[in-house]
């Protein structure tokens, strides 16, 4: 069996002279990094209240290859997949002590959502926040809940979260602050949760050839194949937490047969609640739904069906009414519908789509605008050219593969260029990136190779607004992409209804002319986002927060290089920090030995 390729990572050369002058401190660094409190509590799924002391919340990941129940090869955490829920209240310390036991390939967790105040190096992107972790070695990551909502975690390469490295995370906080707790009976945490992802017949770890030709074949409910079943009482309404945790462009749409789902949030974030019958998400996004059990007696299918790269697949699970004899429905399949939708509600909601829940008075002043355009390029170069470390974690410097970069396929890029990783994490050791390995966002032209580490840099605080245009010359394909450390708003959003290109330029014009129109109001707090084809996407953050945050097409991964940009907030980590972090290629704790 093709189960695992072996392959050796080669971190580049890292010096460590502490050339980076470090002399700001960050008050929760110290509270993390030093044991304050002996009891810490691996239970902290509780009811949030007020004025308690938060808890330290602690997990173990072990996270390995593994036969699951039906014999196909998955990468596990404690042997399951998804792995563990991490269920804490806001404020919580949750540390989770990362053990690699992925033979010969690097990795690193990403807490995908959480905004990581004051803890920037924990936010899990090897070489860019952090030094990978190595085969044998453990991170241990520590950072607090700081704000409430529906978050998930997956190993930052693509490949390891599609062969199953992921999980839930819930944020709890006392329920009277909950924007909408009036609007529902039963929160019931991951019991409640659908974390929906897109299956592949083989480890995507252990393919080396052109992974963009590998599709996925299912989907799959909380990992199981047996169907997911929600217990409902006759009359009362449930939250619903539904995650998308495919990495590659799979949309999904759901609903749940004859019952309308009022939507609250977003990304963790409340919106004005919206009532409708299918809801659309695309990968990485959450979305927190209420549902009445307000039809007769019974049992109803919750469908799900995968659009673009998952077109054709479906899942389903069951909502069922206490007392119900479901025994003959385990044996059916949900009778097909035409378009997938319930016949006479077309509407389909989507997060971008959605309105915060307050609107803003203040109006943005100072914004400053960046202009991204994204699309397919071919390009001509020597695959030797290129660095494929973490575009797949388990990939040799030099593949086999990459093959198709050459031809006329083409390469998805941001301002014609693809992502380079540094050659020591940046944020940590800023000084001792190679200079001419980096290119400014906005002047790439400058730069020579096919790849390089694009860097936004934040200069003073005020609004930043980014456009990403999909210009659409080279591809049909619409790309979601990931916000770490902040939510963004979504302030607009388009597809050209003639299906013609736009280029950043013909953009940057119409914006120029005033054509673009941008909601100021009550524009929805994400940190995932789609760019559709043939359109644009404008995001706006406040970056008051130091780090070096990535913003990455998480659905591009498979099909091409690195496609990410850093918007890099300055930041001086003490250098007491940099020294207690794991250091690139030689870090392995004593405690573990392996092999
Ligand atoms: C439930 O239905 C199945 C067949 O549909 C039947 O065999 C079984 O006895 C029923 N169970 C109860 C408790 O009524
Ligand atoms: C995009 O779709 C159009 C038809 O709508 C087709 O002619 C064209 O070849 C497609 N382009 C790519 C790159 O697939």
């Amino acid at each position: 069996m093709k189960l695992l390729v072996l392959c050796v990572i080669i971190v580049a050369n890292v010096s460590y002279n502490g050339k980076a002058s470090l002399e700001s401190f960050m008050p929760t660094a110290n509270v993390l990094l030093a044991d304050t409190t002996k009891n810490s509590d691996k239970s902290c799924q509780r009811p949030c209240k007020f004025n308690v002391k938060p808890r330290r919340c602690v997990y173990d990941f072990d996270i390995e290859p593994a036969i699951q129940e039906n014999d196909i090869p998955a990468i596990m955490i404690n042997g399951m997949t998804p792995g563990p829920p991490i269920h804490v209240c806001l404020n919580d310390v949750v540390i989770v002590k990362v053990k690699n036991k992925v033979p010969d390939q690097d990795l690193a967790m990403h807490w995908h959502g959480v905004e990581q105040k004051g803890t920037p190096y924990m936010d899990g992107v090897p070489m860019v926040t952090q030094c990978p972790v190595s085969y044998g070695s453990t991170y241990e990551y520590a950072f607090i809940a700081s704000t409430p909502g529906t978050f998930f975690y997956h190993s930052n390469s693509v490949a390891h979260q599609s062969d199953g490295v992921y999980g839930s995370i819930i944020v709890d906080q006392p329920q009277p602050l909950e924007p909408h707790v009036s609007l529902y009976d039963y929160d019931r945490g991951e019991e409640n949760t659908l974390m929906i992802a897109a299956k592949f017949p083989s480890l995507l770890t252990g393919i080396i050839e052109d992974l963009s030709q590998v599709l996925p074949t299912s989907l799959a409910i909380n990992g199981n194949e047996d169907r997911s079943k929600l217990f409902v009482i006759p009359g009362y309404a449930y939250r619903l937490r539904l995650i998308n945790a495919a990495a590659i462009e799979c949309p999904l749409l759901l609903n749940v047969d004859r019952h309308d789902m009022m939507v609250i949030a977003t990304d963790g974030k409340p919106v004005k609640p919206v009532s409708t019958r299918h809801v659309l998400l695309y990968p990485g996004e959450r979305m927190d739904v209420v549902v009445r059990a307000d039809q007769e007696a019974g049992g109803y299918w919750v469908r799900v069906h995968g659009r673009d790269k998952c077109s054709g697949l479906s899942a389903s699970a069951m909502l069922l009414y206490s007392g119900f004899n479901y025994t003959a429905m385990l044996d059916e399949e949900p009778k097909k519908t035409k378009n997938n939708l319930e016949p006479g509600a077309a509407s389909i909601i989507y997060g971008q789509k959605l309105q915060y829940l307050r609107d803003s008075t203040n109006a943005a002043e100072n914004v400053k605008s960046v202009y991204l355009g994204i699309d397919r390029n071919t390009v001509k170069f020597k695959d030797s050219d290129n660095d494929y470390r973490y575009l797949s974690d388990a990939l040799p410097t030099k593949p086999f593969y990459p093959a198709e970069l050459s031809t006329s396929n083409g390469v998805i890029q941001i301002n014609g260029k693809n992502f380079l990783y540094p050659n020591t994490p940046m944020l940590l050791k800023p000084m001792d990136v190679k200079p001419d390995s980096i290119c400014k966002v906005g002047e790439e032209e400058k730069h020579k190779q096919t790849q390089c580490v694009q860097v936004l840099k934040v200069e003073d605080k005020g609004e930043y607004e980014l456009a990403l245009v999909n210009e659409g010359f080279g591809s049909n394909d619409s790309y979601t992409f990931h916000l770490h450390g902040y939510s963004a708003e979504v302030i607009a959003t388009w597809q050209n209804p003639n299906n013609l290109p736009i280029s950043r330029e013909d953009f940057h014009k119409l914006d120029k002319e005033g054509k673009i129109i941008r909601n100021e109001r009550n524009a929805p707090l994400k940190d995932t986002f789609t760019v559709p084809n043939k359109g644009f996407t404008i995001i706006r953050i406040q970056p008051d927060r130091g780090g070096t945050w990535l913003l990455e097409c998480r659905s591009c991964g498979l099909s091409s290089l690195p496609v990410a940009v850093i918007i890099n907030v300055p930041l001086a980590i003490p250098k007491l920090v940099v020294d207690s972090l794991p250091k690139c290629g030689n870090y392995k704790p004593a405690d573990v030995l392996l092999n």
